[in-house]
């Protein structure tokens, strides 16, 4: 049975203090909840992931980076590699985000060599992909999707379902409040298994967690998981709430019973 994903993507929020504050709040009554086959994940700026690993190290809480340089070492001001990441001990980062694909022309080649360094490092990619909204209009969902799988993971090799994650983002439902319906979302998740199964196999693609973004909280989360391939979330602004964020999880846990 796939696990349930709750991975929370901070975006650029939060100093300090904030991630502290978090951390305390989640981290004793994480460890009252029988987390079971859940799997939580949070993604802070750099600067603090040593901090959330300290902090939450006691938890089942696992730390991710929000991206990766596309450069294995060098003259790269401001790029945080691969290779420091996994120095850290991390074992997951968020990779082709649909605001770094927006704002910092990241095209499906570039997002591919950053998750062939991640990989190369033992670092588990959260690959995202996503629709905008003219390209939903348009009727092109299904294209897009499949584009920018095929362009991301072309000749990458998946051994391990647990080797990789995607995360389905539609453009149009992140931080927007304006949520796919679980039809909607279940959908493109469909296509997303089966492209897997045609280019990987059957068992891989069964085993592989495939994530929805945009707008998720604790209001909807529950008809999303309800979904036979929905596996969890990548959660923005409701992530950024230790109530809200653990309530994620409960409603998780409760979905597994
Ligand atoms: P949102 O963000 O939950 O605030 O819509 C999701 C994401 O961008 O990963």
């Amino acid at each position: 049975m796939r696990k349930i994903v709750i991975a929370g993507n901070w975006k650029m929020h939060k100093d300090l203090e904030g991630v502290r504050a978090f951390c305390k709040a989640i981290a004793s009554s994480l460890k009252t909840i029988n987390i079971g086959q859940i799997l939580p994940i949070l993604a802070p700026t750099y600067p603090f992931l040593a901090l959330m690993q300290r902090e939450l190290g006691d938890t089942t809480v696992k730390v991710a980076a929000q991206d990766v340089s596309a450069h294995a070492e060098g003259a790269f001001t401001g790029e945080v590699s691969a290779a420091m990441l996994s120095s850290l001990g991390l074992e997951y980062s968020i990779v082709g985000h649909s605001e770094r694909r927006a704002m910092h022309n990241e095209s499906n080649e570039i997002i591919r060599e950053k998750l062939l360094l991640l990989m190369d490092n033992n670092i588990k990619p959260i690959l995202c992909v996503g629709e905008t909204l003219e390209q939903r209009d348009a009727e092109i969902t299904e294209k897009v999707i499949l584009e920018q799988l095929n362009g991301c993971l072309s000749k990458v090799n998946i051994y391990n379902a647990d080797d990789l994650i995607i995360a389905y983002e539609p453009v149009w439902a992140i931080g927007t409040g304006r949520t796919a319906s679980g039809e909607q979302a279940q959908e493109v998740h469909r296509i997303i298994r089966n492209w897997l199964h045609h280019t990987y196999h059957q068992d891989l693609a069964d085993e592989i967690c495939i994530l929805y973004g945009g707008s998720v909280k604790p209001e909807n989360i529950a008809e999303l998981l309800a979904m036979p391939d929905i596996d969890g979330g990548l959660i923005g602004g409701a992530a950024l709430d230790a109530d809200k964020y653990l309530k994620m999880i409960e409603i998780a846990v409760e979905s597994r019973k």
